[in-house]
C-alpha cells in the first residue's frame, strides 16, 4: 500500500500544477498591501469565517503568538488546554515574549474544553492593580484560547460560544 506523508510541507514537494501556479502568480509586496494573492487569501477567509478582516501569517507559532499578544497585556492570563499546541509545543512563547501566563485546563477526549470548565477557571475581579510600566492601572484580564488539538471534536461551534462575557476574548 502506498502511504502519503502529510506531516508537514517540509516533507512534500509541490506538484507541477502548484509550481506552475507559483510561477504565474501576480506580483506585489505585502508590506505595501498590494500582494494580490495575500489580499485574496485574507479577504476570502475573513468572509468565509465571518470575521472583519484576515491576516496572513506564515507560521502557526507566529499566528498563535500574535493572537495571544493582541488579546492580552502583560500580566494577563490565558485559559488554554493542556494539550494545546500554543501551551505545549511553542517554547512558552506567550510567557517568554508576551509576559502572559497560562491557566492550563484538561482537554476533553475530543480536544475541546468543556465550557463549564472554562467558566469555573475565570477568576473574580482582581482588586490588585497590575500596572505595566507607564500604562496606568490595569486589572488582570483573562482570555480563552481554543483549539481542538487535532482531535476535531467539540460540540458544534463551541469555540465561538466560549467567549466569557466582557471578561476576555477567544481566539
Ligand atoms: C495546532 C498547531 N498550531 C501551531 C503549529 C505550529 O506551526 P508552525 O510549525 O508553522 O509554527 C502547529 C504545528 O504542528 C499546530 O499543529
Amino acid at each position: 500500500m502506498k502511504t502519503i506523508d502529510l506531516r508537514s510541507d517540509t516533507v512534500t514537494r509541490p506538484t507541477t500544477a502548484m509550481q506552475a501556479a507559483m510561477l504565474a502568480a501576480p506580483l506585489g509586496d505585502d508590506v505595501f498591501g498590494d500582494d494580490p494573492t495575500v489580499n485574496l487569501l485574507q479577504d476570502s477567509l475573513a468572509e468565509r469565517l465571518g470575521f472583519e478582516a484576515g491576516l496572513f501569517c506564515p507560521t502557526g507559532t507566529q499566528s498563535n503568538l500574535i493572537a495571544l499578544m493582541t488579546h492580552c497585556q502583560r500580566g494577563d492570563e490565558y485559559i488554554v488546554g493542556q494539550e494545546a499546541h500554543c501551551y505545549k509545543w511553542e517554547a512558552g512563547g506567550a510567557a517568554v515574549l508576551g509576559s502572559i501566563q497560562p491557566q492550563p485546563l484538561d482537554n476533553a477526549r475530543d480536544g475541546s474544553i468543556p465550557l463549564e470548565r472554562i467558566a469555573a477557571a475565570i477568576k473574580p475581579d482582581d482588586v490588585h492593580p497590575h500596572a505595566p510600566a507607564g500604562a496606568g492601572e490595569h486589572h488582570r484580564r483573562q482570555a480563552a484560547a481554543a483549539g481542538l488539538c487535532g482531535r476535531g471534536g467539540g460540540p458544534g461551534p463551541w469555540a465561538r460560544l466560549a467567549v466569557p462575557s466582557g471578561r476576555g476574548a477567544l481566539f
